[in-house]
């Protein structure tokens, strides 16, 4: 860690060499000042602390610390004053002094002063990191697309986000951005400090569900010990997304209509009700109308969650938008799997933007996170993709020829897929569906060595090109 900073102000000679040598002790970098104008000059450069005299023979301490803190805000303040006046703290308090302390000195007590303000920024300063990483992702420029549909969607976006409207219906095939939309929409409002709480409804049986949503007084059912608050409840104040409302049980259905009608609800087994402002953000996959007509889920609720639809497009129908998006997760696979491909080559880019996208965006990461992991160049050329996107279907290897047992199969897959990645073993184990302690159990049982899967490797039985190896793998 680099060394913190501190600049000691005092014009005794003296006292001022005493304090910096403890303090160097300490572990700090020192600067020393005899007078106000040669502190303000050396704090230009940037430092973490000050120590400073009250009285100075140029100007006096409370000047230089008004100009200290206009210069550096966040520079923190330690003021020594030999006449303890009320009034003169109170407004060194006000200008951002830290803390006071008097004269004479205490050292031992000055250098734990020092620990503990520098502490307390180093916390600020790591709050307020975890802060800007944390809301970063979910802006709203990490939905990617420029098109007329994309452009109305996060117009859209924007202005529901604005406004206190509580109900939001999000629409739009697998993978078509529903969960993104969702967060964006929670943390671009001003519920953003406030819970943002994600259910997914096919997840948990009804009984489950009910509770979790609803919470439970103490004695509700046998398991009950204890009270517990439901997630509507806890998000109280932000907002609460219902994944796949179209899974939701019939019964459910009609307590959460209560809910968004009443804006109360009732733990289970309770017998009051409880007030709470969450907006409720519900997607789905499935066409709600056929669902009503079908039975399966109730009008009533179905209107009233419709007020305010949100019609997320299916990637084809805003394929105008694949080159950024493809952009977009090369950049992001560049960083993950630090590798500096540049993008696409164009006959890949054609072929790319001619597919149908069945699975939206998230084939498309999937697609060229697949491409990042076996390019050898910085181009993306059209055979990483190819079985990705012509064919529809699972991760899949060459066939092994007929008669071979289960063992050598298996071990021709592992040595495949090292072979390919360039023995990065995680990247391995991904492609073959492991995680590191299958493919690393698999690697010692099979005694595979990089120089023995060359010699041994798939070409033993197909004998085809590396490009062809490639695409046989989707
Ligand atoms: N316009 C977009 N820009 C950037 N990333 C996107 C965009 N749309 C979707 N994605 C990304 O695609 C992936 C799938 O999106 P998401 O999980 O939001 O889909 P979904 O609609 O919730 O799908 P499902 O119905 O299967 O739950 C995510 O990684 C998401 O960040
Ligand atoms: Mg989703």
């Amino acid at each position: 860690m680099a060394h913190e900073t501190i600049l000691v102000v005092d014009d005794e000679q003296l006292l001022r060499r005493t304090m910096a040598r403890r303090l160097r002790t300490a572990g700090y970098d020192v600067l020393e000042a005899a007078d106000g104008r040669q502190a303000l000059e050396l704090a230009a450069d940037g430092v973490d602390l000050v120590v400073l005299d009250y009285r100075l023979p140029d100007l006096d301490g409370l000047s230089v610390l008004k100009e200290l803190k206009q210069r550096a805000p966040d520079t923190l303040v330690i003021l020594l004053t030999a006449y303890a006046s009320i009034d003169a703290a109170v407004t060194a308090m006000k200008l951002g002094a830290y803390h006071f302390a008097n004269k004479p000195l205490d050292l031992e007590a000055l250098v734990a002063m020092v620990e503990q303000a520098l502490e307390t920024t180093r916390l600020r300063r790591e709050v307020r990191q975890l802060r800007a990483s944390q809301a970063q992702p979910y802006s709203l420029e990490q939905i990617v697309g420029s098109s007329p549909a994309m452009t109305s969607l996060k117009a859209m976006i924007q202005e529901i986000a604005a406004s206190p409207a509580s109900t939001v219906l999000l629409l739009g095939e697998s993978g078509s951005g529903k969960d993104l939309v969702a967060k964006v929409l929670h943390y671009t409002s001003a519920r953003a400090s406030r819970p943002f709480v994600n259910i997914t409804c096919s997840a948990l049986p009804e009984t489950l569900l009910e509770s979790e949503l609803f919470g439970y007084e103490r004695g509700a059912f046998t398991d009950a010990r204890q009270m517990k608050r439901g997630l509507l409840e806890s998000a109280d104040g932000g907002t609460v997304f219902l994944d796949e409302i179209g899974e939701m049980p019939l019964l459910l259905q009609a307590k959460l209509l209560r809910f968004l009608e009443e804006k109360t609800l009732r733990r289970l087994g309770g017998s009051s009700d409880l007030r709470v402002d969450v907006r409720i953000v519900a997607a789905t996959n499935r066409a709600l109308e056929e669902e009503v007509r079908a039975g399966r889920f109730r009008e009533d609720l179905f209107y009233r969650l419709n007020v305010l639809p949100v019609h997320l497009p299916p990637l084809r129908a805003h394929i105008e938008d694949l080159p950024a998006l493809v952009a977009h997760y090369v950049d992001i696979f560049n960083r993950e799997f630090k590798k500096n491909v540049r993008g696409v080559s164009a006959a890949a880019l054609r072929m790319l933007s001619e597919y149908s996208w069945p699975g939206n965006v998230r084939e498309l990461r999937n697609a060229v996170e697949r491409a990042m992991l076996l390019v050898r160049g910085d181009t993306l050329e059209a055979d990483l993709f190819a079985l990705n996107a012509v064919r529809e279907r699972p991760a899949q290897f060459e066939l092994p020829p007929e008669g071979v047992d289960l063992e050598t199969v298996e071990r021709m897959l592992v040595a495949q897929a090292l072979e390919r990645t360039g023995w990065n073993q995680t990247q391995a184990a991904r492609l073959l569906g492991l995680n590191r302690d299958q493919i690393h159990y698999r690697i010692e049982k099979f005694k595979l060595a990089p120089e023995k899967s060359r010699q041994n490797n798939g070409r033993s039985w197909s004998g085809r090109t590396g490009t062809d190896r490639a695409r046989g793998m989707v």
